[in-house]
């Protein structure tokens, strides 16, 4: 009787475990199909015969502090930009010493996890150290310019794939901007940049990079400017369309006319810093010195994104990759500026502390439906 009664008690119980279990397994294959999904489909896998995916990094995942990003650059991305870490400011703060101890690691992070690097940026009018801005001698800016160039792309030849050589050179128009270099310099400093470069690292790839450069009037300024280097004589490799743009005003037809008219002229394209913004924003581009006010309406999307908002980007995306497909033989590669929402300098700019939604994972390291968006560019 005992024995009758305990064993009963037993079969229930374990009846019940058994349900549970069921139940249990059948909740995380429903929720976990995407978590599943996310590791065995990767951006760098699927665009593997196309084209390099890159993303951009930040110090903090350099040291393993982002555990999101920690798992998810290795296994998306086959390149890597630092977001910051290779900017003249950061490598230098006084005349004659540098610091490359960030720069290092992170050369040796790529290197560590086989991923391909974009040097950004040797010669910029931002971020720059203090004292080069004030430097008020033509000789002694030239020195700066010029040791600078040697110092940096000479140390990292044979580690670094390409540099962006000069950043964001140009006005909206197309004339060339009234930066510390041009003023001091005059208008071949360009050329003179990527004739130095070349000499240091000859089997780097060489790029100009700017954003807007999409657009019919800067595209033409920066036109100009690689045809000017190329009558020098010098080397240029490819140019760079940063890729800020904005959800559901992407311009497709600028972006395919330019990627033909930049092929046209010899040299690659790269798509090197895409996001795209969901947040209002009174101006397109990406001037890092240009700021906006924050208001009742600037941050609406604290808590998630609408499903419109959130599906509006997916789509723009999937239009973007498949116009990439369709020129792949042009492009060389397209970084995204950070790995997950959570990282994107699109949070703090032109704005600090909004809550922003560009990229294609989510603050949790999940891929967004944007993400599948772009996976089913290259598969449909
Ligand atoms: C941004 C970084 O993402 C920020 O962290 C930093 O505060 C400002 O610069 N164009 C460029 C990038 O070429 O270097 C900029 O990166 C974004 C615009």
């Amino acid at each position: 009787m005992v024995f009758n009664s305990t064993n009963k008690a037993t079969q229930s119980f374990m009846q019940r475990l058994c349900s549970l279990l069921i139940i249990a397994v059948f909740i995380s294959g429903c929720t976990g199909t995407r978590q599943i999904r996310s590791t065995t489909v990767s951006l760098k896998g699927t665009y593997k015969n196309d084209f390099l995916i890159g993303t951009a990094i930040s110090r903090q995942q350099v040291a393993g502090k982002d555990p999101v990003a920690v798992k998810l650059i290795p296994r998306q991305f086959n390149t890597v930009t630092p977001e910051n870490i290779m900017k003249a400011e950061e490598l230098t703060s006084s005349w004659g010493k540098y610091d490359f101890s960030w720069a290092d690691k992170f050369i040796d992070y790529a290197r560590v996890n086989h991923l391909q690097v974009n040097g950004h940026t040797l010669i910029w009018h931002s971020q720059m150290p203090a004292y080069a801005r004030h430097i008020q001698d033509v000789d002694s800016f030239r020195a700066f310019f010029t040791a600078h160039i040697r110092k940096v792309a000479g140390r990292y030849n044979g580690r670094v794939r390409s540099w962006d050589v000069v950043n964001e050179a140009l006005n909206e128009d197309g004339t060339l901007r009234r930066t510390p270099f041009l003023n001091k310099l005059g208008g071949n400093y360009i050329a003179d940049a990527f004739k130095l470069a070349n000499e240091v690292a000859p089997n780097t790839d060489l790029y100009y990079n700017d954003y807007n450069n999409e657009r019919p009037e800067k595209r033409a300024g920066c036109i100009a400017v690689i045809k000017k280097i190329q009558q020098a004589g010098v080397r240029i490799d490819g140019v760079g369309i940063q890729g800020h743009w904005h959800v559901g005003k992407v311009p497709f037809s600028d972006i395919e006319e330019s990627i033909l008219q930049y092929a046209a002229l010899g040299i690659k394209v790269a798509i090197t810093e895409l996001d795209i913004e969901v947040l209002p924003r009174n101006f397109t581009g990406a001037e890092v010195s240009q700021r906006m006010k924050m208001d009742a309406n600037s941050n609406p999307y604290v808590n998630s994104l609408p499903d419109t908002v959130q599906r509006q980007i997916a789509d723009d995306y999937g239009k973007l990759f498949k116009i990439f497909l369709k020129h792949k033989d042009k492009i060389s590669r397209v970084t995204f500026w950070g790995v997950h929402d959570g990282q994107s300098w699109l949070n703090d700019w032109p704005i600090p502390g909004r809550t922003n939604y560009p990229l294609l994972f989510d603050r949790n390291g999940n891929p967004k439906p944007a993400f599948y968006s772009v996976i089913a560019a290259k598969n449909k």
